[in-house]
């Protein structure tokens, strides 16, 4: 174990992690963006307990951009029985595993994949599916929430950046043929970055408004999506709905 801890230590983290010993995993990013992981956590912690009650024993959830786990392992810590991590960068997998690991979470196992490319058939369905902080990093937003719903069984969290929306009406083609628009996407350039351990792995991405990602969920085939009120100590970017989480239900 401490040989595992020591690995953990050596390594640069996304998130504060305590470990066995009461150490604590050394971040990148300082203190003040735990915040940001502690707001959501709260938040999805609610919501599943509002909708599915707080034994999760006998139920499944995929985290889609696990990163280095946290999600993932909080899932796997209230009880769900089985908890899959998926993330684009094999560091991440390789860093949550090791978590894993040290936790002791053998119901808890992370692999490699780009949302884009994975196939929901041979992953099978999930009760829960957690998309956190990855939309507004894609060139294919709408792709990756077809995947959150063909691996859903149930209950969806969605955590994102949103843009503020263009409303209106566009003459599609001619004056005579009127389409109101169902919201808009906001491109942003993260094609310097894709170096970066929270970012796009291509650089192209397209940051729905809110209108845009109601207006989608319902499309590729929830029957609803909420968007959930941050509490009032939330961290900013929710607080003040730059990021919003929101349940879709099957
Ligand atoms: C901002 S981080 C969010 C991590 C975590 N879900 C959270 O909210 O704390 C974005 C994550 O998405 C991953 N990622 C980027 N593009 C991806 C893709 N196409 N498929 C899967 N993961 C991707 C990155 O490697 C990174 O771990």
């Amino acid at each position: 174990m401490s040989s595992l801890i020591d690995q953990a230590l050596a390594r640069e983290w996304f998130y504060s992690y305590r470990l066995p010993d009461g150490r604590t995993t050394p971040t990148y990013h300082g203190v003040d963006i735990q915040a940001i992981h502690d707001t959501r956590w709260q938040m999805a912690r609610a919501c599943l307990e509002q909708r599915l009650g707080d034994d999760y024993a006998g139920l499944s959830a995929i985290d889609l951009a696990s990163h280095q786990g946290w999600f993932a392992v909080k899932l796997a810590q209230a009880g769900f029985g089985r908890v899959l991590g998926v993330d684009a960068r094999s560091s991440h997998v390789e860093d949550s595993s090791l978590i894993a690991d040290i936790y002791g979470l053998d119901r808890l196992s992370f692999r490699q994949g780009d949302v884009h490319q994975l196939d929901a058939e041979a992953l099978g369905a999930f009760d829960v599916v957690l998309m956190f902080g990855l939309l507004y990093h894609l060139e294919d937003p709408i792709g990756a929430l077809r995947a959150c719903r063909a691996l859903c069984r149930n209950l969806c969290l969605i955590e994102t950046q949103i843009v503020p929306g263009m409303t209106g009406f566009v003459d599609y083609g001619g004056y005579q043929y009127v389409r109101p628009l169902k919201g808009s996407f906001g491109i942003v350039d993260e094609t310097g970055d894709t170096h970066g351990p929270e970012a796009s792995i291509t650089g192209i991405c397209l940051v729905p408004s809110l209108d845009a990602l109601l207006w989608i969920l319902e499309k590729v085939g929830f029957a609803g999506a909420t968007v959930l009120a941050p509490p009032d100590d939330a961290y900013e970017q929710l607080r003040f709905h730059k990021r919003v989480m929101v349940a879709a239900q099957v």
